[in-house]
C-alpha cells in the first residue's frame, strides 16, 4: 500500500449523475476537481449527505472511477445516510472530504498478472484499480464474488471471473475457492499480486490463500468510522505486527489498504 502526502480537500460538491445499477446500488457522480486530481486507487472519500443533524456522521465510500474533474461513487444503500444518498437528485450538493487513506501498490514492476478479487460492494474500488493498472501495462483478472448472481456488480469491469454461493451465475461456491480452483493456471501467468475489497470472511480466506501460495496481497478493510482523518480514533482496528504481536491503526490513515500479512485471522 501507498502512503502518500496528499492534499485533501473539503469541497461542496454537485452531483452530476446518479444512476441505478442493481436494485440496491447505485453510481453517483460528483464534480470534484480538487479530489479527481489528487486521488489513487484505494482511496475513499468521506460525505456528509446533507446539512442536518440525521446523520450527523459523514459516511465513507471508495473512490469507484475517475474521469477528468468527476469521480464516482458506488453506494449500497443500507441505512439512512445511503438511502439520502441514493434518492439525492443531480445537481444536489454535498459536502465531500477526500480523498483520504492510503492506496494499493501497482508499483512493482516485476508485477505480470494482478487478481482483483471482490465481494458483492467490494467491488466498487477495482474499476479505477483496473484502469490504473491496465494503463501500466498489467494484465488484469477480475474475481467477483456474491450470495447470488443479483449481488454481482462486474460493470464496466473486463477479463471477469464470477463465483457465487448458489451457484446462479458462474462457479458455485466462494471467490476464494475460485481462485483454489484456477491456481495452476493462474501460476502460468507470471508475477501475481492479489488486491481484495469485500465482507471481513472473505478477506480472512484471501489472506489465507496467500499465505498458503505464497502471492502477495492488499486488502482494504472497512470499520466504523467517523472523521476520516485521524482525529475521532472511531476506527482502529488491530493488525498483526511484524515481531508476531497484535497492534492497532486508526484505519482512516494507515488504512484502508493492508498489506495481507497483517490481516489478523
Ligand atoms: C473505507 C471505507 C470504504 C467504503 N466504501 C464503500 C463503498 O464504496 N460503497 C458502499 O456502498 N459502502 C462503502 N463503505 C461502507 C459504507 O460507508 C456504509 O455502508 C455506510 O456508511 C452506511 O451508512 P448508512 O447511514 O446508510 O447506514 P447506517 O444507518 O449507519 O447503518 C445501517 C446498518 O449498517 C451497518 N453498517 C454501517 N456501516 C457499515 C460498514 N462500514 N460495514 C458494515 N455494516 C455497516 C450498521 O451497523 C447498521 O446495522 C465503506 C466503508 C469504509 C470504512
Ligand atoms: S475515522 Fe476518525 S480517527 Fe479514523
Amino acid at each position: 500500500m501507498m502512503q502518500e502526502t496528499v492534499t485533501i480537500a473539503d469541497v461542496n460538491a454537485a452531483i452530476t449523475a446518479s444512476r441505478k445499477i442493481s436494485r440496491d446500488v447505485s453510481v453517483i457522480t460528483f464534480e470534484c476537481p480538487e479530489i479527481a486530481l489528487a486521488a489513487r486507487p484505494g482511496n475513499f472519500v468521506n460525505i456528509k449527505v446533507n446539512a442536518s443533524t440525521q446523520p450527523l456522521l459523514r459516511r465513507p465510500f471508495s473512490i469507484h472511477d475517475v474521469r477528468g474533474t468527476s469521480i464516482d461513487i458506488m453506494a449500497k444503500t443500507i441505512g439512512i445516510g445511503t438511502t439520502i444518498l441514493a434518492d439525492s437528485p443531480c445537481s444536489a450538493a454535498m459536502q465531500v472530504l477526500g480523498p483520504l487513506g492510503n492506496s494499493f501498490d501497482c508499483s512493482d514492476p516485476s508485477l505480470e498478472t494482478a487478481l482483483l478479487v471482490s465481494g458483492g460492494i467490494g467491488a466498487a474500488p477495482m474499476l479505477f484499480l483496473e484502469k490504473k493498472l491496465t494503463g501500466m501495462g498489467t494484465a488484469c483478472i477480475n474475481y467477483l464474488g456474491g450470495r447470488t448472481s443479483e449481488d454481482l456488480l462486474q460493470e464496466n469491469l473486463s477479463n471477469c471471473r464470477i463465483a457465487t454461493d448458489d451457484g446462479s451465475a458462474g462457479f458455485r461456491g466462494t471467490v476464494v475457492d475460485l481462485l483454489a480452483n484456477d491456481i495452476t493456471t493462474l501460476k502460468s501467468k507470471g508475477n501475481l499480486k492479489v488486491f481484495a475489497c469485500g465482507p471481513n470472511p472473505m478477506l480472512k480466506a484471501v489472506a489465507v490463500f496467500c499465505r498458503t501460495h505464497a502471492i502477495p496481497c492488499e486488502l482494504s478493510l472497512e470499520s466504523v468510522m467517523g472523521c476520516g482523518i485521524g482525529i475521532c480514533y472511531g476506527c482502529s482496528v488491530e493488525v498483526r505486527t511484524p515481531d508476531g504481536g497484535i497492534g492497532t491503526i486508526l484505519l482512516c490513515r494507515e488504512g484502508p489498504v493492508i498489506d495481507g500479512e497483517r490481516l489478523v485471522l
